[in-house]
């Protein structure tokens, strides 16, 4: 199906805690954002790529992407994670079947995944990455003591992309309101909510989130490494 991209980055990367948004960061030579999109644009399916920036940021964007990332437009975000995907839906041509939401926090993305994925959603579904939790888990009570250990069959840690027919995600954000916008942390959660089948593919490859500067390093790691895009 003809996909339409959205690359979420316009978060501030408080955890972080760089100078500069997160997705402007550069790690293993790149801006964080450029290895995305520029993994999309050597995917087979995608037909435009949108990213979405901090209001404001959208010339460095645009530097910080360059010819070797192209997209169909740069947008500014919103207060939320999931209003920013809805100002890049916005964006999107009208005219495209599927909707894949993927994070700029996510540089080790790769076309093989995106293939993977938009070889799988049908446009009344969605495709998630996301793999099975690997750790035991405890839950908390007052400060840090264990309550209870958690059966961790049949959890998985839900990741991006997330690819959707592109009627299903629409109808989605056009029937939420704003305390959904505001508190929704992925797309797959709105869609679930509303009756959409939602499957799961693992990536069996790291497809780490970089939200501390530990992951920075480690990101910076795995794409010095020669891994091949
Ligand atoms: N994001 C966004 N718009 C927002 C908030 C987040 O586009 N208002 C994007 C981020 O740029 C990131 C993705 O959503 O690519 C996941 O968010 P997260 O990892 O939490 O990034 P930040 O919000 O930037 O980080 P922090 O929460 O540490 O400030
Ligand atoms: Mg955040």
């Amino acid at each position: 199906m003809r996909t339409g991209a959205i690359v979420v980055a316009a978060g501030s990367g408080e955890r972080l805690g760089a100078d500069q948004p997160k997705a402007l960061v550069r790690v293993a030579g790149r801006p964080m954002v450029a290895w995305s999109v520029r993994a999309l644009a050597r995917a087979s399916d995608i037909a435009a790529v949108v990213v979405t920036c901090p209001p404001g940021r959208e010339r460095e964007m645009a530097a910080a992407l360059g010819d070797d990332a192209p997209v169909h437009a740069i947008v500014p975000g919103g207060s939320s994670r999931q209003r920013s995907v809805a100002a890049g839906i916005a964006a999107l041509p009208t005219d495209v079947e599927a909707i894949l939401v993927h994070d700029a926090a996510r540089p080790l993305l790769t076309p093989a995944l995106v293939d993977r994925l938009t070889a799988r959603v049908t446009d009344v579904s969605g495709v998630i990455a996301a793999a099975p939790v690997a750790d035991t888990l405890k839950r908390g009570a007052a400060g840090d003591v264990v309550e209870a250990t958690v059966d961790r069959a049949g959890l998985w840690g839900a990741q991006t992309p997330q690819v959707f027919g592109a009627r299903v995600l629409r109808a989605a954000f056009a029937d939420a309101g704003d305390a959904e916008l505001d508190a929704a942390t992925d797309c797959a959660g709105m869609a679930e909510r509303r009756g959409v089948p939602v499957h799961m593919l693992d990536p069996g490859a790291p497809n780490l989130k970089v939200t501390t500067p530990a992951d920075l390093r480690l990101a910076e790691v795995l794409l010095g490494a020669g891994r091949i895009t």
